[in-house]
């Protein structure tokens, strides 16, 4: 090919990159290891990109299984050694590369060869190499040579990065020491945090991690290609903002997502053991796993519903709920309120509507495991402090899982400000789908009615820090300095800033302190403004869920529970970000039954204000049906958030539920043994429960 010339060949690349840059690009070396889905096309994409040198490594030859998505394989290539086709593809593209073969693939014998002079590793190992991949991540680290890996999931890619000194692919994935089985869970669900592609898997029994096999698309593989490349102009070049790990990309076309995931701590996070916790359940328990060497009860259905399920909301975390575990597939759920303690357990429904939650939870989490929930409750009124339902499964193997189940340890709740975009037309119908046709989703949207519902919630916190009767929840509900707590929020969770925490720990120790600071510090102005008008005003809308008819019965209650968990967890497959704001509600529930829950004049009198502003705000009839509210936007996961009690510490015997039952009392024997997790991970957390 004596016509060829680099500079006309590149040339319409010039725009997006500078001629300088372009010369640039043909001084870099790039090393890729593995040819198969992705490798083939790293080559191509990045040969077209005008990068000048490679270093290729693979010791397989194509097969006809690879034609679905392999770019070397075709007709003409089939028997023939990867690296030999892909040096014939990329030299037809760039006669004057520098190529360098590894004709027997990447072992220790080779690393450094291979490694050598390189400015840019791209991994496209086939997935199940963990070894060599290892390697090959640790010899980059060592060398300060970044590398990129982007993995074809489903048809998507999730991609990320590791820059020397940043992060390293071990302190990311944690795979040393660990089985065959065990690295490639990590690598997969470290890889894709989000598991966008679980949501369309029709086969599920086609991923097989233990026979090394997967399903592949070459929608995915090209993805990749585009997705690696863009992110090794950036790396090469210099410029751009690289996505760098714990934060990696996912974009699946097939759902039209695209998550920011970050992951700090790696799979050492306390939120991602639990999900690795599950997904090693679960495909363990796919793989038939001899009884000898399984548990049999970290098998039983029921205890792997709970062990979900208890990751439903609460207010602050109380978590007021016990089990009582029968047989593989038959529990009582026993759902206390927590009036008594705290003022606003208004008549037991908050909590009744938690324990909704849980129930969409457990129906849920049966369907994730092949069950069907059958739930029924044993009749009791508002008045009584617990709810008793008799829990049945069922095996309902052909049901479909509903992909909401994915979302329920990933969703939390985010109290800080977060972006003020409009919810496009798209959430908005995907989120009212989520309540089912019995609730209906206010929107308070625009600057000026945000701004009007931040002077409203900073009224309502008004009340709230001045009033005697919050004081000791207020004060008992924070893990101080605490990232992670299983019984509490911690304080880190609540919104604030360091020093103004320091403060209003202070403060919090003593009621007397409480007074003196609101009365002559002015002492609620800070907390107001972090907590309520900022984050009241910095959000997409806030919203009133509201029920078709009031919540008469504890049934409406919770059914009214579960319609905010769907809500909730649709929110968080969309990748935005709530607050449930219950207290204005919460007094308005005890305005309009007119019962005064403070001794103090001004409070109640600040209740009723509070009351009416809300009911002119969104009209008289939706303030009397509502169930729920609070604020919601786009904006990034929390980064502090609470845990939850081991499910071991939720178990009681049928013998002494009924005696817990039988009192409101007996829910202050549910807070006792608060255990805090201080700042950073904790690995074993949600482990504890298998025994
Ligand atoms: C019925 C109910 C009411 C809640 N009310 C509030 C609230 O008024 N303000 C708030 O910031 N969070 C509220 N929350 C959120 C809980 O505090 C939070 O879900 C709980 O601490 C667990 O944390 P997580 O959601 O991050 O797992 C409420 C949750 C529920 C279920």
């Amino acid at each position: 090919m004596g016509m060829f010339n680099y500079d006309e060949a590149f040339s319409r690349n010039i725009g997006w990159v500078s001629e300088a840059e372009q010369g640039l690009l043909r001084q870099k070396r790039v090393a890729i290891a593995g040819l198969g889905g992705v490798g083939g096309s790293h080559v191509l994409t990045l040969a077209r990109l005008g990068i000048g040198a490679f270093h290729l490594a693979d010791f397989d030859r194509f097969d006809l299984v690879n034609v679905n998505r392999q770019a070397g394989a075709m007709g003409s290539t089939l028997g023939r050694p990867k690296v030999e086709v892909l040096q014939q593809m990329a030299l037809d593209i760039n006669p004057e590369l520098d190529l360098q073969l590894f004709p027997d693939g990447v072992q220790a014998s080779n690393l450094e060869a291979f490694l050598h002079g390189v400015d840019l590793y791209v991994d496209s190992l086939d997935f199940f190499a963990f070894e060599a991949r290892r390697q090959l991540f640790a010899a980059c680290a060592r060398l300060g040579i970044p590398a990129i890996t982007a993995a074809p999931l489903g048809m998507g890619t999730a991609f990320l990065t590791f820059l020397p000194g940043g992060m390293s692919f071990e302190q990311y994935f944690q795979l040393d020491g660990q089985d065959e089985f065990e690295q490639g869970l990590r690598f997969l669900l470290g890889l894709a945090p989000a598991r966008l592609q679980m949501r369309y898997l029709v086969d599920p029994s086609r991923v097989d991690l233990a026979a090394h096999k997967g399903p592949s698309t070459v929608i995915a593989c090209q993805l990749c290609a585009g997705v690696a490349a863009a992110q090794a102009l950036k790396i090469l070049l210099g410029r751009g903002d690289v996505v760098a790990a714990p934060h990696g990309l996912h974009f699946d076309a097939y759902t039209n997502t695209l998550a920011r995931t970050w992951l700090p701590g790696g799979n050492r996070n306390p939120v991602q053991q639990v999900k690795l916790a599950l997904a090693r359940r679960l495909l363990r328990g796919r793989q038939a796993i001899p009884a000898s060497t399984a548990s049999a009860e970290s098998a039983s259905p029921a205890m792997q519903v709970l062990d979900l399920a208890r990751w439903a909301p609460s207010g602050d975390n109380a978590q007021s709920w016990r089990f009582a575990v029968h047989s593989a597939q038959r529990f009582t759920l026993y759902g206390y309120d927590t009036r008594q303690q705290v003022v606003y357990d208004f008549d037991g429904r908050p909590s009744r509507i938690a324990l909704g939650g849980l129930i969409e939870n457990i129906h849920l989490a049966a369907g994730r495991i092949g069950y069907q929930a059958e739930v029924s409750r044993r009749p009791a009124g508002q008045d009584a402090p617990c709810q008793v339902l008799e829990v049945n499964l069922v095996e309902a193997a052909h049901c479909l899982p509903d992909p909401l189940a994915e979302q329920i340890v990933t969703r939390s709740v985010q109290r800080r400000p977060l972006s003020t975009r409009r919810l496009s037309a798209a959430e908005k119908t995907a989120l009212q789908a989520a309540v089912g046709p019995d609730f209906r989703v206010i929107w308070l949207e625009g600057a000026r009615l945000r701004w009007a519902m931040a002077r409203l919630l900073s009224a309502n916190a008004k009340i709230r820090l001045t009033m005697p009767e919050a004081y000791p929840v207020h004060r008992d509900m924070v893990a101080w300095q605490a990232r992670f707590s299983t019984d509490r929020l911690p304080d880190q969770a609540i919104g604030m800033d360091p020093l103004g925490l320091r403060l209003m720990r202070w403060v919090l120790q003593s009621w007397p302190r409480v007074q003196f600071f609101n009365r002559y510090l002015a002492g609620t102005w800070l907390p107001r403004l972090q907590l309520d008008l900022l984050p009241g005003w910095a959000c997409g809308a806030h919203f009133l869920l509201v029920a078709d008819h009031g919540p008469a019965s504890v049934d409406d209650e919770l059914a009214a529970g579960r319609a905010l968990q769907r809500f909730w967890l649709t929110a968080t497959q969309l990748g935005l970000q709530l607050q449930p704001q219950m207290t204005p509600l919460v007094f308005s529930w005890y305005v309009a039954a007119n019962r005064r829950f403070s001794q103090q004049q001004e409070v109640w009198q600040a209740a009723q204000q509070l009351q009416q502003r809300l009911q002119a705000l969104v009209g008289e009839r939706t303030l009397q049906t509502a169930v729920a509210m609070g604020r919601i936007g786009a904006g990034k996961p929390a980064q502090a958030r609470s845990l939850r009690r081991p499910l071991q510490a939720l178990l009681v015997s049928a013998r002494e539920a009924p005696a817990l039952s039988g009192m409101a009392a007996g829910a202050a024997t549910l807070v006792a043994s608060p255990t805090v997790i201080a700042e950073g991970p904790r690995p074993d957390q949600p482990q504890a429960t298998a025994a």
